[in-house]
């Protein structure tokens, strides 16, 4: 079966070959939906053929709309407003696309094929000296709906997380825990070993900060203070030992970042996400260093009478970056640079897209640049998705520090409201308790996943709990009801031994809109793949769900009488259903059977 696009732009170059007598093959033909208070489905444009058909952008839609008319079955009607032809589609077309499609469990999911594109997909990324946070949860939600996404949309993806477990931060949660922490570990204590360690870099800090305050008032400069401060020699002396690989050093280290990572997989399992491979800065953070020489070769890069090396982008509007410091030491950038050859070199992806915030938007031109300069041509297809920030409203939800708000904590709270919600509406009376339980969980989480995944990625956004749990509207449990709505619906159906089949002549109006939309399902996948934006699918599936449950109180499924067309309304629910379920899924969030 051709689909509608093709239908129409293929035959809209026939046309205007035949009526204009110019080839058309290289003609790119604009199709849309027609806008709601238009007759018709789709919409061509037709200022861009005056060219050819040398008439007025208005008759020459009339002129391709008679054609089409007369000469394309599936094309019943169509009428001109200003340039715009709008085209209404015959309703067999839809029919004969919902028997097609109606019983396909995997629809608008595409498996890779063989050739496909190589995407990987770098998210998460955080840092072993503190928990996860609300940012992180932004983060993780959306590198994971991109992934899936792009999947959906036909490419083999490759999800990775690159874990910055090395460094002058986690040495500080190292060195306060073997100062003050009198061996305190995670059983000891029943913190979660990532809490726990996070615990330990909150504890430095207040040391350092009242050491400095008190350095600063015998009259020491800030910088002085930092440089006479005990506390940091001791860090700066632990970062030493720790590259040479001291065994002690490199014990703790171990240790302590087994601990977070035991943390860290508690909560990523409780937000559904996951990882094909794993990386670590501490076996990355050399990598670079060999394509500093490389790029002193090939000229991109230069050196300072200090022996450091730089490059210079003043060219390109930026500025000197340095890549290699006097002290051999290299920096965020050189291990950026070699950890993304060293991908390359072993998967051989077509695109790289680094889910991180806007604060590094920098960084990434300036890695992307230097890339390219260094002639790696698939530094093309190196992307990053910069995302906002995300906050609450103020007093929700604050973290044990005060600060930020902890990944953990959001999510038991989403939960607990969730609870709270459902039994103040009394939608759940003859659950088991584990059932209850599931269930709290899916809506919980669901309104989290959703509210934080219907805003483009681009935009910073506030997170309203309450809000996000709302049983109407733009929101996830919304979304979950009517899905566990159709089920309920199907149920019954089975009941009553009502088969679903599409086996009519006809269908009405909101029928034929309705089967439209589940339809666009497999372009809105496309679209959002190619913007990595999961907010389309979000309002996408916002927007057949208010379609069908205007249609399910329009229309009666099960009460009506007519066989067939009972029938047809099951399938079609049912199809909706898989549409929910299968976008949703594309979100990371479940959808329960009942609810
Ligand atoms: N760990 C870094 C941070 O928390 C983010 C790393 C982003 N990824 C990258 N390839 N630079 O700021």
């Amino acid at each position: 079966m051709k689909s509608i696009e093709n239908l129409i732009s293929d035959n809209t170059k026939l046309a205007l070959t035949s009526l204009y007598n110019v080839p058309a093959d290289g003609v790119n033909v604009t199709i849309q939906p027609t806008r709601k208070e238009f007759e018709g489905d789709f919409t061509v444009t037709a200022f861009a053929f005056t060219p050819l058909s040398k008439k007025n952008p208005e008759q020459t839609a009339k002129e391709l709309g008679e054609y089409l008319k007369r000469e394309v079955a599936e094309i019943e009607d169509y009428n001109v407003i200003k340039g715009f032809l709008n085209l209404s589609i015959d309703k067999g077309y839809w029919i004969d696309f919902l028997k097609k499609s109606w019983n396909n469990k995997e629809y608008g999911i595409a498996k890779p094929a063989e050739g496909a594109n190589t995407i990987m997909v770098e998210y998460s990324s955080p840092n072993t000296n503190k928990p996860l946070h609300l940012g992180h949860v932004r983060n993780n939600l959306i590198g994971s709906s991109i992934s899936r996404i792009l999947e959906a949309a036909g490419n083999k993806v490759i999800k990775v997380n690159l874990v910055n477990d090395r460094g002058i931060h986690i040495c500080k949660s190292m060195l306060a825990w073997k100062k003050w922490g009198g061996g305190e570990t995670p059983e000891s204590s029943g913190m979660k070993g990532d809490h726990l360690v996070g615990k330990y870099y909150v504890v430095f800090d207040k040391n350092l900060k009242a050491e400095l305050k008190a350095l600063m008032e015998k009259g020491l400069s800030e910088e002085d203070a930092e440089k006479q401060s005990t506390l940091m020699n001791e860090i700066r002396e632990m970062l030493l030992k720790w590259e040479a690989g001291d065994k002690e050093s490199i014990e703790l280290w171990n240790k302590m970042n087994g601990w977070v990572y035991a943390g860290f997989d508690v909560t990523y399992k409780m937000l559904g996400v996951s990882f094909d491979k794993i990386y670590y800065e501490s076996k990355t953070y050399l990598l670079g260093k060999e394509m500093v020489a490389e790029g002193l070769k090939k000229g991109v890069f230069f050196k300072k009478p200090d022996g450091s090396v730089w490059i210079d982008l003043t060219a390109d509007g930026l500025d000197e970056k340095v890549l290699l410091r006097s002290d051999g030491t290299s920096v965020y950038m050189t291990q950026d640079l070699g950890t993304a050859v060293s991908r390359a070199e072993e998967f051989h992806f077509n695109g790289l897209v680094y889910i991180v915030g806007n604060e590094q938007e920098y960084h990434f031109k300036v890695l992307f640049l230097i890339l390219k300069k260094l002639g790696y041509t698939w530094a093309n297809g190196c992307f990053h998705l910069s995302y906002g920030m995300v906050e609450l409203p103020d007093g929700k939800m604050k973290s044990r520090e005060g600060t930020v708000v902890d990944a953990d904590d959001l999510m038991n709270e989403m939960i607990k409201t969730a609870e709270e919600t459902t039994k103040a509406l009394g939608k759940i009376e003859n659950f088991e308790s584990e059932e209850a339980a599931k269930l709290y969980k899916t809506i919980g989480l669901g309104a989290l996943k959703y509210f934080i995944l219907k805003v483009d990625p681009k935009k910073k956004m506030l997170f309203n709990p309450k809000e996000s749990i709302d049983f109407e509207g733009n929101t996830g449990p919304f979304l979950q009801y009517t899905y566990a709505r159709i089920c309920s619906l199907l149920r019954k159906a089975t009941d009553l031994n009502y088969t679903a089949s599409v086996n009519v002549n006809d269908i009405i109006k909101k029928e034929k809109e309705l089967i439209i939309k589940v339809y666009e399902f497999n372009k809105v996948i496309k679209e959002a793949a190619a913007t990595y934006s999961p907010a389309l699918v979000a309002n996408y599936v916002y927007e057949l769900v208010k379609e069908y449950n205007q249609y399910y109180h329009d229309y009666s499924v099960l009460k009506e009488e007519n066989a067939e067309l009972r029938s047809l309304r099951i399938a079609l629910s049912q199809q909706v259903g898989i549409v929910i379920h299968n976008a949703m899924w594309l979100l990371g969030i479940d959808v329960p059977e009942r609810m």
